[in-house]
């Protein structure tokens, strides 16, 4: 640390004794222990003034600069010879700029560039024989531009580049010839162009490629068989995917997301498949197949009116995440036996009831705790207070639901409650005495480990307290849910200020609830009477003043 200070000591020393046209009085310049060198000219403005023309050139005193920053800069065109002698720069980023065509003659010397980003400029086209000039690069970042064409011109069919990303573009399709130059790429990202077929593309020549992003573009048919074998991670939700062909063995991951499917294919569930999201698609059934390795599965938003009884410790024993939301469901029975870390059943608009066996099948694993999620159901009323009486909790999200009531037996079952998180959060409570437990064991458990649980925790009902924190009522000693609702009984039209009255007279009789209301009412007037004064005197005052002149 003291050697390194002393660097950044001396360094800024050295700094200080250049002339003052170099460039790191302009940008910053970092030399790191490792005697790596950094220039950082983020939004400097140089395309505005001479920095650019002439100050850059001088990055020849740099020669050992490892990482060139020129993002944001209105950059149009590069000086020809600014990058020449930059023979040790491993990163160079372009990014940010308006760059419209790459002069291939600039980045002849660049041998040991390693990463080039190019992104955010307004590039066409590009022409692969970048790649050719330099041998070294890994990873190249095209986002952001206008690229509606690939143009092959490279004639040396080797390159070392394993990511690519061409993603946010016009690209429709990229030549034969340039994906065959890709024989090392493992990254490739094609999100957010005009790819209507896969086919187009020739992806079947990148031998190494292993994560694949095709999503948010204008697939109809998803054919496999145009993608290599290697693929691990094939990411294609937001398309118009009606259709699947084939499958791909080593895919771990797949993301089919918002498409237009409304039946898998047993095929599609691999034996290596760990992770399937369909959310958004038209499921109404699912397939009965089974998968040794799939952890993770998302059918929300589709069509099912039932928990699938194929999803099952026995088709899915690895299976620890699953997501039900946003599905016509109205029964939520899980009828076969599951054991997960994280389940989630959200927005579900038909469901009304959870009954004491709907659950019942669904189990925490053995020495761990499950995640139970089960909010914003805007029909969901009743919860059983035996609902959830067999499982190992570590959070349950009940939030946003109708609930007016919540059994203490349903959270406080058990296991230890202290130690999880519980949101009841935006549920219309209505508190009277049976609710008085959440006043006295929740609210202060909460207070202590989750304060932010309790900001949307109200009272729906009885009317005088509706929209009130039970947070308010932190820390008072009498049973307030139960004495409100006794005198309230007594009269349940009675307004505040009459309750106030009444209350105050028989101080000894009044609950904690009216102590305080008392209090306030007091205050408030005290502050009204002294607030009436004030005026008064300030007006006096003004009166006096005006007199004077
Ligand atoms: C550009 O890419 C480089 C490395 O490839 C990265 O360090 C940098 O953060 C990127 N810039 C932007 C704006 O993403
Ligand atoms: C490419 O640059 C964009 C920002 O301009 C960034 O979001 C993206 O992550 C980069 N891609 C890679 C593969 O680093
Ligand atoms: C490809 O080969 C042609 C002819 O041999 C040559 O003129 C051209 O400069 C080469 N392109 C690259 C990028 O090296
Ligand atoms: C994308 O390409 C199409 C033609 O394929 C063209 O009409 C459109 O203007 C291009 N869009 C952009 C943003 O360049
Ligand atoms: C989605 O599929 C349905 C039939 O399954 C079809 O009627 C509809 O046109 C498709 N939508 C799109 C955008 O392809
Ligand atoms: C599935 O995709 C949806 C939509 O993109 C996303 O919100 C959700 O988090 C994904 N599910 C998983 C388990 O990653
Ligand atoms: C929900 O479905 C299960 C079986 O799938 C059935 O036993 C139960 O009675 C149903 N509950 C309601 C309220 O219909
Ligand atoms: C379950 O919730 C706990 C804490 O709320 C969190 O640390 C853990 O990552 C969650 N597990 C899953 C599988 O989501
Ligand atoms: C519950 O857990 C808390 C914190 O871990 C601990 O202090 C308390 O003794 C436990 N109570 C019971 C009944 O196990
Ligand atoms: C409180 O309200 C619940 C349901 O809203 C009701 O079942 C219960 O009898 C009420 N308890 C008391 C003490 O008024
Ligand atoms: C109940 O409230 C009404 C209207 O505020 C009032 O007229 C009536 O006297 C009250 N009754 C009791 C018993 O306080």
């Amino acid at each position: 640390m003291i050697i390194y200070l002393n660097v950044i000591g001396l360094y800024l020393l050295w700094t200080v004794q250049i002339s003052t046209c170099d460039i790191c009085s302009t940008c910053s310049c970092t030399i790191f222990i490792n005697e790596e060198q950094e220039i950082n000219c983020h939004g400097k403005h140089l395309a505005n003034n001479d920095m650019l023309n002439f100050d850059l050139l001088t990055l020849s005193n740099h020669q050992i600069l490892n990482k060139l920053v020129l993002s944001k800069n209105n950059i149009v065109n590069l000086p020809r010879n600014l990058l020449k002698k930059l023979q040790f720069l491993r990163n160079l980023d372009l990014s940010e700029n308006i760059i419209e065509k790459i002069y291939i003659t600039m980045f002849i010397d660049l041998n040991s560039l390693e990463n080039l980003n190019l992104s955010k400029n307004s590039l066409k086209t590009f022409d692969d024989s970048l790649l050719e000039v330099l041998p070294a690069l890994l990873s190249l970042n095209l986002s952001y531009n206008d690229i509606d064409s690939i143009e092959h011109l490279m004639n040396n069919t080797i390159t070392k580049i394993n990511t690519l990303d061409l993603s946010h573009n016009n690209i429709s399709s990229l030549p034969k010839e340039f994906s065959a130059s890709l024989l090392n790429l493992q990254y490739l990202d094609l999100s957010f162009n005009k790819i209507h077929s896969l086919e187009n593309c020739n992806l079947i020549h990148l031998h190494s490629l292993k994560k694949i992003y095709i999503n948010n573009n204008f697939i109809i048919t998803l054919d496999m068989q145009a993608l290599p074998k290697t693929l691990i991670e094939l990411h294609s939700g937001y398309n118009q995917i009606s259709e699947i062909l084939y499958n791909l063995v080593h895919i771990e991951i797949l993301n089919l997301q918002h498409n237009n499917i409304s039946a898998l294919h047993a095929n599609l569930i691999t034996n290596n498949l760990q992770s399937l999201n369909i959310s958004g698609n038209l499921l109404s059934d699912f397939p009965n197949i089974i998968s040794e390795s799939l952890k993770v599965l998302d059918i929300s938003n589709n069509k099912l009116t039932y928990v699938p009884e194929v999803i099952s410790i026995k088709n899915f024993p690895l299976l620890f995440q699953l997501d039900v939301s946003n599905n016509p469901v109205e029964n939520l029975t899980i009828n076969s036996d599951l054991k997960l870390n994280l389940f989630v059943a959200n927005k579900m608009n038909m469901l009304k009831n959870i009954e004491k066996d709907t659950l019942a099948n669904l189990r925490s694993p053995s020495n761990d705790c499950i995640n139970l999620t089960i909010s914003n159901n805007k029909m969901l009323t009743f919860i059983h207070e035996d609902a959830l009486r067999h499982m190992n909790l570590c959070s349950l999200d009940l939030s946003n639901n109708q609930l007016s009531y919540v059994a203490q037996k349903l959270i406080m079952h058990s296991s230890n409650f202290t130690i999880y998180s519980v949101n009841l959060q935006g549920n219309p409570l209505k508190c009277n005495c049976t609710l008085q437990w959440m006043l006295n064991d929740l609210v202060p458990q909460l207070y202590t480990t989750q304060p932010r649980l309790l900001d949307d925790l109200r009272c729906a009902w009885p009317s005088q307290i509706s929209n009130i924190r039970m947070v308010h009522w932190y820390g008072w000693k009498d049973q307030v849910f139960c004495a409100s609702t006794s005198i309230l009984k007594e009269n349940l039209t009675m307004n505040v200020a009459s309750v106030v009255t009444t209350e105050v007279i028989h101080f000894d009789s009044s609950t904690g609830l009216l102590i305080v209301v008392g209090i306030a009412t007091t205050v408030l007037t005290l502050l009204i009477v002294g607030g009436i004064v004030w005026t008064q005197k300030v007006a006096i005052k003004r009166r006096r003043i005006n007199r004077k002149f």
